[in-house]
């Protein structure tokens, strides 16, 4: 990485509290607690060995976007690290949507969570029993609002995406996110926004919370998703891409094709449709069709929260 060293460092937003030491309640193990009592022990097993998976959800004027698929990937995810979940996926949108109602929120995130217990300290987490908490607080940003509007930049990190006979990569999970916190704090310290993962052959991957997006010749081009997360978000935006008669070509990209791409963004739930304006020394134009897909996104979103269930 070389060159193009910020005039204007983009950190993320801090938390003005600590997420500990709030008023309100988490959905724990089937009932609501007080927001301080949510508490785990330290000889849990899912703090030990990464037995631990989660979710991250996006509430939109009271609504949850996607909710029923981010319920089915949580319980999905668990059973990708070896434990079932006790609840259902509707069992788990009911107990969502209830704690949206009581924390009074119109727009905010949610974090699922669930994770294996104090019974057993064996590396199996065989006969330990399983845990799910529900937090959700207002919407904070996953960049500051110049960063966002103007475009991200990414440093590309040293540390790759596994193979999928070395992780779990299907699965959200704690254990996979050790690479992505090492390369974000890596690129923050180096003044960028995030991080930009190849895998393990040394192909373009995803960022560490969003999945990447190219555009070349005006089609969209995007890694296959064989040892990160497919996104909820870059499904729609697939989706998205094919009702607007925009091309999609789902294919191992290698590093070099960036210097091809008219434009880079990236897709998540709490990034939506987020420009990138330049990876290392390379930039791109903001604009154009990521603009385009990020306010059919929007749209979308707000079809849904028009018609859903509260
Ligand atoms: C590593 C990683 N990749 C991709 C994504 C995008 O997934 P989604 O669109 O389902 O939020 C996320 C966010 O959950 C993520 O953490």
């Amino acid at each position: 990485m070389s060159g193009a060293a910020p005039a204007e460092p983009t950190a993320p937003l801090a938390a003005s509290e600590p997420f500990d030491e709030r008023d309100g309640v988490i959905w724990l193990d089937g009932a609501f607690v007080p927001w301080r009592a949510a508490r785990l022990h330290v000889l849990s097993h899912g703090l030990h060995y990464a037995t631990s998976v989660f979710e991250g959800e996006r509430v939109y004027d009271g609504v949850v976007f996607k909710l029923h698929a981010h319920s089915e990937r949580l319980c999905a995810s668990a059973r990708e690290l070896g434990f079932e979940l006790p609840w259902s996926a509707t069992e788990l949108d009911r107990a969502t949507r209830a704690l949206v109602r009581a924390q009074h929120l119109r727009d905010a995130y949610v974090r699922p969570l669930a994770w294996c217990g104090t019974e057993t300290m064996s590396v199996s987490p065989r006969g330990a029993r399983v845990h799910v908490a529900i937090a959700a607080w207002p919407w904070p940003h996953v960049f500051a609002p110049e960063a966002q509007l103007r475009g991200v930049r990414l440093a590309t990190a040293r540390w790759r995406r596994p193979p999928p006979d070395t992780a779990p990569v299907r699965a959200k999970g704690a254990a996979t996110y050790a690479t992505g916190a090492l390369a974000r704090q890596a690129a923050e310290r180096a003044g960028y926004d995030d991080a930009l993962l190849l895998d393990h052959r040394g192909l373009l991957a995803e960022a560490t919370g969003a999945n990447l997006f190219l555009v070349i010749d005006g089609a969209l081009h995007t890694p296959v998703p064989d040892c990160f997360l497919d996104g909820i978000t870059r499904r729609t935006v697939i989706a998205a891409a094919g009702r607007l008669g925009i091309r999609v070509h789902e294919r191992p990209i290698a590093p070099a094709e960036l210097d091809r791409a008219s434009e880079v963004f990236l897709t998540g739930t709490a990034y939506e449709v987020q420009p990138v304006r330049a990876i290392d020394d390379r930039t791109f134009p903001v604009g154009g069709l990521g603009a385009t897909l990020l306010r059919d996104y929007r749209d979308t979103v707000a079809a849904a929260t028009a018609s859903a269930d509260r």
